[in-house]
């Protein structure tokens, strides 16, 4: 298989750790770095000889992975799709945006091409969406962390985040509520809708644990095929303690299938 030129959009805690891991990769070669003017000097540094641009070059590149948020989607991702190169987009809890979903499928659709949204921080998505082609009754995302990850977020209402003793249900409701509530923990309960019973129908519970040191995703599903109970225990990302390592390695994943001759 010939070699792809990928375009990495965003050069933070993890497109810095997707350049590490693609470093010296026969079938992936990062062609170019994308990033806006105030990150140019850094993604310089961390990728010296590639070429830093401030948008997706329009010739030379064969496949678009963004790791860069809601903004970046809209001004990267959308003409890359209708231009026609596939895109793997990390940023899923931006889906959440009203009409961002279908404005990423109709450039796609424009574009002959393909978007594709990584499993990221969670596990068994797979599993979740090819359950849904039988029929679903029910999913349940909980997500649990220590007090202190949930200070700057609607959880410090009415309560003293530091003087929790036991855990807290900080928030039950729709991903859509949710999505609302906590966008900065978005990703997990949006690619768990996205791959199951959609947005209204997925229910989310966010709880503030003093008894744990690390962020828990769970996902409960039921349906014709029999269910699951999923719990996932990541280790942060050492460069963002607010992002998982196995995110990282599941946008590698994603690239690497791209090439690869046998795709798992
Ligand atoms: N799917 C998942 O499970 C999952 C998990 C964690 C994080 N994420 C998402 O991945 C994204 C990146 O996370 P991170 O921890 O690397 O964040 P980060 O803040 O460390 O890095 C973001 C990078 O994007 C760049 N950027 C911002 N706006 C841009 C734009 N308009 N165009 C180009 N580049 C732009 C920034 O300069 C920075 O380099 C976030 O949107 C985050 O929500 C997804």
């Amino acid at each position: 298989m010939r070699e792809l030129r990928v375009a990495l959009i965003g050069c933070g805690a993890i497109g810095t750790s997707v350049l590490e891991l693609l470093k010296g990769d026969a079938a992936l070669q990062v062609a170019a770095i994308v990033v806006p003017a105030e990150g140019v000097a850094a993604a310089r540094q961390v990728a010296p000889g590639v070429r830093v641009a401030s948008s997706v070059p329009a010739e030379g590149i064969d496949l678009v992975v963004e790791t860069a948020g809601h903004a970046a989607i809209e001004q990267h991702v959308l003409p890359a799709l209708a231009r026609g190169t596939p895109c793997v987009v990390a940023s899923v809890g931006a889906l959440s945006a009203k009409g961002l979903a279908e404005k990423l499928e109709a450039a796609a659709i424009a574009g002959r091409t393909q978007v594709q949204l990584i499993p990221g921080a969670v596990g068994a998505i797979d599993a979740l969406a090819a359950a849904r082609i039988g029929g679903l009754d029910s999913v349940r995302y909980t997500g649990r962390k220590p007090p202190q990850a949930w200070k700057g977020t609607p959880a410090e209402q009415g309560r003293d985040l530091g003087a929790l003793s036991a855990e807290t249900v900080i928030f039950e409701g729709s991903a859509r509520e949710a999505a609302l509530l906590y966008p900065k923990n978005a990703n997990v309960a949006a690619t768990v809708s996205l791959a199951g019973l959609g947005l209204d129908k997925t229910l989310v519970r966010l709880i503030a644990d003093p008894a744990t040191t690390e962020n828990v995703h769970t996902v409960e599903a039921e349906g014709a095929f029999g269910s699951f109970a999923l719990t996932m225990r990541n280790k942060p990302l050492a460069a963002n303690p607010k992002t998982s390592a196995l995110t990282v390695y599941s946008a590698v994943r994603a690239l690497r299938n791209r090439v690869a001759a046998l795709a798992i």
